[in-house]
């Protein structure tokens, strides 16, 4: 880069980068040094990523349900699976008030579709949701993290590879909304529903 004329540019370009080094000292910050860790770290997550698909090929990667995974893999779905859901949902709020009818008819959606994976009342041990990997949540002593809108959205679509079904094929948006209600609404039932929840479980 070297002309043999010392042109205005030159010199300019030569402040600008005096300029760029003083900047860079302030900041505690070397752009070589960046570089290299940013292409250093490249290749180590190319690596890793080749390695993966390696070992998938040769079918060595855990399969079952009934080994608990690594950390770094719990995580990471889990984390890809809220963003996604996220992405996905209306961002709206739930359209049905959570009136006793309302509740109710949630109740008894939960309890033929739902409660035999997510389990029908808090005291209740469901060892055949626990037995999927990842495990249904007891969603009446665990609740959710997922928002209304994220949760119809779940249930509406399901979740790939996972024990959960995609209910919008049976249920209505209408039904969908009163069993998410009963869901938020887990810890302050009315007797009633509460006890049509118990129904079939006794
Ligand atoms: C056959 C078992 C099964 C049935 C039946 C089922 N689910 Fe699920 N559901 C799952 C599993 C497994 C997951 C966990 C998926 C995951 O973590 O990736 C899940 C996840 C969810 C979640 C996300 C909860 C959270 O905090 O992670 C909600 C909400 C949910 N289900 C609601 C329902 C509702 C409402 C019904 C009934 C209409 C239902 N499910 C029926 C298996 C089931």
């Amino acid at each position: 880069m070297s002309g043999a004329n010392a042109s205005p540019a030159r010199s300019a370009s030569a402040i600008a980068r005096s300029l760029r080094k003083r900047r860079s000292h302030k900041l505690m910050m070397n752009p070589k040094l960046i570089k290299s860790f940013v292409l250093g770290a490249m290749a180590a997550y190319g690596l890793a990523a080749l390695v993966l698909l390696f070992a998938a090929k040769l079918g060595v990667l855990p399969v079952q349900a009934d080994v608990v995974p690594s950390k770094l893999e719990a995580r990471l779905l889990g984390s890809a699976l809220h963003a996604a859901v996220a992405r996905r949902a209306s961002g709206g709020t739930n359209p049905i008030p959570a009136t006793e009818e309302n509740l109710m008819a949630g109740a008894k959606v939960y309890r033929e579709m739902c409660s035999r994976c997510h389990g029908g009342s808090k005291e209740a041990e469901n060892t055949y949701g626990r037995s999927f990997y990842p495990p249904a949540p007891q969603l009446p002593r665990t609740r959710t993290s997922y928002s209304d809108s994220e949760m119809f959205w779940i249930v509406k679509h399901g979740i790939r590879n996972t024990a959960m079904p995609a209910w919008g094929n049976l249920l209505s948006d209408e039904d969908i909304w009163q069993v998410v209600t009963l869901v938020e609404n887990f810890d302050s039932l009315p007797n009633s529903v509460s006890a049509e929840l118990l129904h079939h479980h006794r």
